[in-house]
């Protein structure tokens, strides 16, 4: 059954000349199909570099969104369109835009996990593997906002000890770590290298050895001399890490709510759902050229001070 999903989607991606693209929290089969498998700015900038007609984007809404607003001749398929973000889509618009007015002078940074409209409305946009780069290109004398993550913003604000107001926004996932549950293991594996996505609250972020994106994460802890590698971000990390390193034992930890550390949008990409939007070429990623010429500049920007 899998083979013949793959072959189809195989066959397909060639008729389509079609780019699949997928985020390291997508399920393991989903991983092992795509063209490019990475962290935001990675799959922002295979999405920019893209020669294809179609890209499928096995990832939350937020990433086939930039897809779309770096690429306007293409067609960007998200196969399932309920894959949202909490952190994009708990934010309030209304108190956004009054919040953003109070501090006309100031630089809007924003994080990739947000709408084409918070996106439009801000200077730069950053994520998590370049976001103290995105912060030290700004002036030191120039105030910041940075939204939506707070967790992520006061990380950067102490760290880089910049004068900046973080908007309350949080991710449904890292935000339910428990401190208790991940010091508990620090106590049963004293030597283990703990390792954290800055999306998780800051009394876990002050205690570990490494915080950095999905790649810096899986990239660090392969190299690192610890066999014991405790993971606080999305379980999907693990896939490829027993790939690269397969000699070390990964501990998840379990987040409050959930139960466990798994985002359920990312989840909802499946080989069936990618062989289907590929077929279909549905469902697309579309949006109002004027909303897009205003999103791509901060967008632009990020990528070009990631080079
Ligand atoms: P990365 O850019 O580090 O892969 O993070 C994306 C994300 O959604 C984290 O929750
Ligand atoms: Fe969004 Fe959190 Fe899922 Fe990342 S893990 S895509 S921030 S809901």
């Amino acid at each position: 059954m899998k083979i013949n999903i793959i072959d189809k989607i195989n066959r397909l991606r060639k008729e389509r000349n079609a780019v699949i693209l997928a985020h390291y929290y997508t399920i393991d089969e989903v991983q092992d199909i795509a063209d490019y498998l990475g962290d935001s700015l990675y799959l922002a900038q295979k999405a920019k570099e893209t020669d294809a007609d179609v890209i499928v984007f096995a990832g939350v809404h937020f990433m086939a969104e930039t897809a779309k607003i770096l690429n306007p001749s293409k067609i960007v398929l998200l196969p399932d369109m309920e894959s949202g973000c909490s952190l994009a889509d708990e934010m309030d618009m209304d108190e956004f835009r009054a919040w953003r007015a109070k501090f006309p002078d100031a630089v809007l940074i924003s994080y990739i996990n947000c709408s084409t409209e918070v996106k439009a409305m801000s200077d730069i946009i950053c994520t998590s593997s370049n976001a103290e780069k995105i912060v030290n290109s700004v002036p030191v004398d120039t105030k910041i906002l940075f939204a939506p993550d707070r967790n992520l913003g006061n990380y950067l604000k102490k760290k880089l000890d910049r004068d900046m107001e973080v908007w309350e926004g949080s991710c449904e996932v890292h935000r339910e770590y428990s401190f208790k549950a991940a010091y508990d293991l620090k106590e049963k594996y004293p030597d283990a290298y703990f390792a954290a996505h800055p999306e998780c609250p800051s009394n876990i972020l002050d205690f570990v050895d490494f915080i950095g994106s999905t790649t810096a994460i899986i990239n660090t802890v392969a190299k690192r001399p610890e066999k014991t590698i405790v993971l606080l971000t999305e379980r999907g990390v693990i896939h490829e890490l027993k790939k690269i390193a397969p000699d070390k034992t990964y501990i998840d930890v379990p987040n409050n709510k959930m139960g466990c550390n798994i985002c359920p949008y990312m989840k909802l990409n499946t080989l069936e759902k990618i062989a289907d939007a590929l077929e279909k070429l549905e469902p697309q990623i579309n949006m109002e050229e004027s909303l897009r010429l205003q999103a791509l500049k901060p967008v632009e920007r990020m990528l070009i001070l990631s080079l």
